[in-house]
């Protein structure tokens, strides 16, 4: 395994500067640039995820080796190669805080599936990436205020059901006219609250099918009912609502 800088020293160096985060004081500036990087923060998380379901879903091996030292070391990895941000050197990031607080949730999400990951003598064990990303949202609006969500029309899980606000924008993303993969962001009002909302469409690659597929209704291996899109149908959206003051 790779990666082991990201030790438990260093875990707690994270949750102190996570600690630093307060929603009320920060955001002046660039709030849609933050939005991004969050949503880039949980894809990468959620890239990890998908990598890792052959082993996690291997029944002959208990030990798995996928703990969250390893999420939160390849996040932090990726997310530089692609932001060039190095959240290793959280001093120079002026949002270190809340994005360590995210690698944070996506570590504690990972290290809390431990007994699952690991159990012996079975397959398939339910720990998907999109459970993956809801947990982590879950985590992270609870150190932060910051909502983060996936959502979806036809969503599965109560819990990921779009808000009005949200369902609008997913109707509009399924409107052929809205180019393919365009985010949409606005400053507006949540609870009496000035909050920047952002949310970027993810459309259904073949790797979705065999759970998201034809036939519609039919089971798929989690036990859900497949919901018949087909490849590049949308999928859903990331949602995040950043709290501006
Ligand atoms: C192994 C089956 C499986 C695969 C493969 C899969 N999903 Fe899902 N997906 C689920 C389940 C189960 C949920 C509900 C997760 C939860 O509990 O939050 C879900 C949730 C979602 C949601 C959130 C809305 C909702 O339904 O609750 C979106 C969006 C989504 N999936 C998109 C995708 C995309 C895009 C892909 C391919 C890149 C994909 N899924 C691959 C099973 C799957």
């Amino acid at each position: 395994m790779k990666a082991t800088w990201f030790n438990w020293r260093m875990a707690g160096g994270i949750a102190a500067v996570a600690l630093m985060f307060n929603a009320s004081t920060v955001l002046a500036a660039g709030e849609a640039e933050v939005a991004e990087h969050l949503i880039d923060l949980v894809k990468i998380g959620r890239g990890v995820m998908s990598e890792q379901m052959g082993n996690i879903n291997d029944a002959s091996k208990t030990n798995k080796g996928f703990t969250g030292d390893y999420m939160a070391a390849q996040v932090i990895e990726r997310f530089k190669k692609k932001t060039k941000i190095d959240l290793r050197i959280p001093n120079a990031v002026p949002q270190a805080g809340l994005y360590l607080a995210l690698v944070e949730a996506e570590k504690d999400v990972v290290d809390e599936a431990q007994p699952v990951i690991n159990r012996a003598g079975i397959g398939f064990k339910g720990f998907i990436p999109a459970v993956f990303a809801r947990k982590t949202g879950e985590n992270f609006y609870k150190k932060t205020g910051v909502k983060l969500k996936l959502t979806g029309i036809d969503y599965r899980n109560v819990n990921n059901r779009p808000d009005d606000f949200e369902a609008e924008v997913l109707r509009m993303f399924s409107d052929p006219r809205h180019p393919k993969g365009q985010t949409y962001v606005r400053n507006t009002m949540l609870d009496g609250r000035p909050v920047l909302r952002m949310m970027d469409p993810e459309y259904a690659a073949a790797s979705c099918l065999s759970c998201h597929g034809a036939p519609k209704g039919g089971k798929d291996i989690t036990g859900g009912h497949k919901e018949g899109w087909k490849e590049g149908d949308l999928a859903g959206a990331i949602s995040v609502v950043l709290p501006l003051k």
